[in-house]
């Protein structure tokens, strides 16, 4: 890489397995459990991380990385604080997509879909599990609000572990869980020369359609 940071040089090839036809699965939400299985089974550490894509009333777009905390026919669930940008948007237009990279296998998943709030029973129910400090981090946050320094919120961990001593710190109302409930799955997966295998499964009235796209 130069100085500029040109890239263009920056290739490799994408080796790793076809997804044919025959091999797909017809329920999309089958075929995603496999790939995450194997994703988990290739690197556990970052098989979970998603992008999430969401786009406010104006529709301008914002993404970050979220964790995929549990998925089944009911759909896709992360958690996070419900007053961040993300929940701003979703508030303003409930429509989002999410996106698996997974390097060592060379595949991504797309999948759009409507986006719910979880009970606050599930979202007390997971804050619950979480690890101390984690609990301690996201009580004391107002997330994506400005924060004057560091300290400051240093100095709120502090105050709630005095409060709580015994570490049972009251699940905020506010920090919950959102769940995509998916209308479109995308499968890619890379192939020699940029010649990707794409397939795209869309809800219709009779179920799932599924095409082939073009790389
Ligand atoms: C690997 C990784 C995992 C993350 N997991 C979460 C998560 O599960 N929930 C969450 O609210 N933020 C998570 N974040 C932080 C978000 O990317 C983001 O900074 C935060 O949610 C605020 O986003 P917003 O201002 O767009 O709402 C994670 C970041 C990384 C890099």
């Amino acid at each position: 890489m130069n100085k500029k940071g040109d890239l263009t040089a920056t290739r490799r090839e994408y080796l790793a397995q076809p997804l044919r036809r025959v091999s797909l699965n017809s329920d999309p939400l089958t075929q995603f459990a496999m790939w995450m299985e194997e994703a988990i089974a290739v690197s556990s550490d970052d098989a979970t991380s998603m992008t999430l894509a969401t786009a406010d009333k104006h529709g301008m777009p914002a993404a970050r990385i979220v964790l995929l905390k549990h998925f089944d026919e009911n759909g896709f669930a992360w958690y996070t604080d419900y007053r961040s940008q993300k929940g701003d948007d979703l508030a303003e237009n409930p429509q989002a997509e999410i996106l698996f990279y997974w390097y060592g296998l060379e595949r991504q998943v797309r999948i759009q879909g409507r986006v719910e709030k979880l009970s606050q029973q599930q979202g007390k129910a997971y804050f619950n599990q979480r690890p101390l400090a984690s609990r301690l981090s996201a009580a004391a946050s107002c997330q994506s609000h400005p924060v004057a320094d560091r300290e400051t919120l240093e100095q709120a961990v502090k105050e709630l572990e005095e409060r709580y001593p015994d570490g049972d710190i009251p699940h905020p109302e506010q920090w919950g869980g959102y769940i995509l409930k998916p209308v479109r799955f995308e499968f890619w997966q890379g192939r020699e020369g940029r010649l990707h295998d794409r397939f795209q499964f869309n809800l219709t009235d009779k179920g799932w359609d599924v095409q082939r796209l073009q790389p």
